[in-house]
């Protein structure tokens, strides 16, 4: 088995709710690797209400993660949080793209009306950028709107956990049609911690995979993450 890819974590230790320390990064990014993750991307929150770190502790972080592991390959980018204020934010480099590339990991509260979700996502498309919608299955959008999303354009992301209920009935809902339709693009594992929300993949790969087609399960956790981080 190649090894998976995972593009949504909260790794990167000292910037928002996820790890703690360096010792804990170190400590997740172990458990990635023993679980079949050979590549990392760290996507700090940028959630200005929220989590205020400066760019230069933002750097620093990422530079001693960098210099602290070797035995899988990290890359950096942000998880923004919907602001009116994002364009801004992506075209002065203030919030991080994935791999400095197009593409731009946004969420949005989890009650967010469906027409702001719509109308930012295609305000990204419309700028240039290719949006990645984290944790699809935790908003309230149907299959028909998910289907609308990924027609024109929208990378469609799952976290891995959901499958199994760590978001609650609806995500769990949510994430198996998506995923048993064909839906889902990537799935991530969303990590902040070592318990309740770990940075572990190959459980929810194997359910993929015996649920729909090996093929598709490879898309998922290893080669469509591949493409984005443009890794050949
Ligand atoms: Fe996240």
């Amino acid at each position: 088995m190649k090894g998976f890819v995972d593009i949504h974590t909260h790794i990167a230790f000292g910037l928002d709710d996820g790890a703690k320390s360096i010792e804990n990064t170190i400590e997740m990014i172990k458990t990635a690797k023993a679980d079949g993750t050979d590549y990392i991307c760290m996507t700090p929150h940028f959630h200005t209400a929220y989590y205020k770190y400066s760019a230069e502790q933002r750097n620093a972080s990422f530079e001693q993660i960098k210099n602290s592991v070797d035995d899988v390959y990290i890359f950096f980018g942000n998880e923004l949080h919907y602001s009116p204020q994002m364009m801004e934010w992506l075209k002065k480099g203030e919030c991080l793209t994935i791999n400095n590339s197009k593409y731009v990991l946004i969420d949005f509260y989890e009650t967010e009306e469906k027409e702001v979700i719509f109308d930012a996502l295609h305000n990204l498309l419309s700028g240039g950028y290719k949006p990645i919608l984290a944790h699809t299955e935790r908003y309230g959008l149907n299959i028909k709107d998910v289907m609308q999303l990924k027609e024109s354009g929208i990378i469609i992301q799952v976290n891995a956990m959901s499958v199994f209920g760590q978001w609650g009935f609806n995500a769990k809902r949510r994430s198996r049609a998506i995923l048993k339709r064909g839906l889902a693009d990537l799935v991530c594992s969303d990590a902040h911690n070592m318990t309740k929300r770990p940075p572990t993949l190959k459980k929810t790969y194997e359910w993929v995979a015996k649920k729909t087609e090996q093929s598709y399960a490879d898309d998922l956790f290893i080669n469509n993450g591949k493409v984005i981080l443009n890794i050949h």
